[in-house]
């Protein structure tokens, strides 16, 4: 691997990193049409900012990284859009998923995975068990994908255990909702990143980003690369999170 660069150096020197990033990996279309290349390209050249990224969180000691891909609104774009992103999806699942692996990484997909075509389901099933039991890094792709769609399922669930007799009302705190969530297995992230500018959560993550530290960059996601990530976590080091308390 390359040298070390002097933003990795020290973030390890400034000592505790984020646990867990979220990031939504936004501006692909934009990079595209300021090369005057169709979308599809921008999605293209996404895909080396995606490893990028998860190298970067594999060298800094990062746990858990949920990547924002397609989201449940994302739907209604253009269905050519869609085949492209679709195909996307399988092309990285084979480029990237015996790598994965062997760097010890585990990749789940969060969402409404009943929406993909068979063989998109049948790519995510594969990676899925192909590094389950990876211990170097959690890596959660979040595909159709919608904040508000994750909590109406996980209320559901909890009334039909309640409807069944196994739960009582008294009981559903915010640990029960969080167990119903897709990212019940893991803590909430510690940072959130947006690419290309935008300040906004696009139904990302409502109910786990409740204290996350928010980092907005104008860099667009396929310009977005292993610095820029170690650049979020400097400053992501330099914040006073005082969830609601007083700094001490
Ligand atoms: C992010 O890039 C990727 C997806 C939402 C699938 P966009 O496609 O949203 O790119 P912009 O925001 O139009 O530039
Ligand atoms: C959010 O980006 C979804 C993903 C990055 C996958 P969008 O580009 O879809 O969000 P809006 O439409 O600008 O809010
Ligand atoms: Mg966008």
């Amino acid at each position: 691997m390359s040298e070390d660069s002097p933003r990795l150096v020290q973030l390890r020197r400034n000592g505790a990193v984020p646990r867990h990033i979220a990031i939504i990996m936004d501006g692909n279309g934009r990079w595209a049409a300021e090369r005057g290349l169709p979308r599809s390209a921008g999605h293209q050249a996404g895909m080396t900012s995606v490893r990028e990224t998860v190298e970067a969180c594999l060298q800094s000691g990062v746990e858990v990284l949920t990547l924002f891909a397609f989201s449940q609104e994302n739907w209604q774009r253009p269905p050519a859009e869609i085949d492209a992103l679709m195909a996307l999806l399988e092309e990285y699942i084979a480029r990237e998923a015996a790598e994965l692996r062997q760097q010890g990484v585990a990749v789940r997909m969060l969402g409404a995975l009943d929406r993909l075509t068979p063989s998109a389901r049948e790519a995510v099933d594969h990676i899925e068990a192909l590094t389950a039991g990876g211990r170097a890094l959690a890596l959660n792709i979040c595909l159709s994908y919608g904040s508000r769609a994750e909590l109406v399922r996980a209320a559901r669930s909890l009334a039909q255990r309640v409807q069944a007799g196994e739960l009582q009302p008294s009981a559903i705190d915010e640990a029960a909702l969080s167990a119903e969530l897709y990212t019940a297995p893991w803590p909430d992230p510690d940072l959130l990143i947006r690419t290309s500018g935008e300040m906004r959560l696009s139904n990302f993550l409502l109910w786990q980003l409740a204290y996350a530290e928010f980092y907005v960059t104008p860099v667009l996601w396929p310009d977005f690369g292993r610095d820029d990530l170690f650049a979020a976590v400097l400053d992501f080091q330099n914040r006073d999170r005082r969830f609601g308390r007083v700094s001490t």
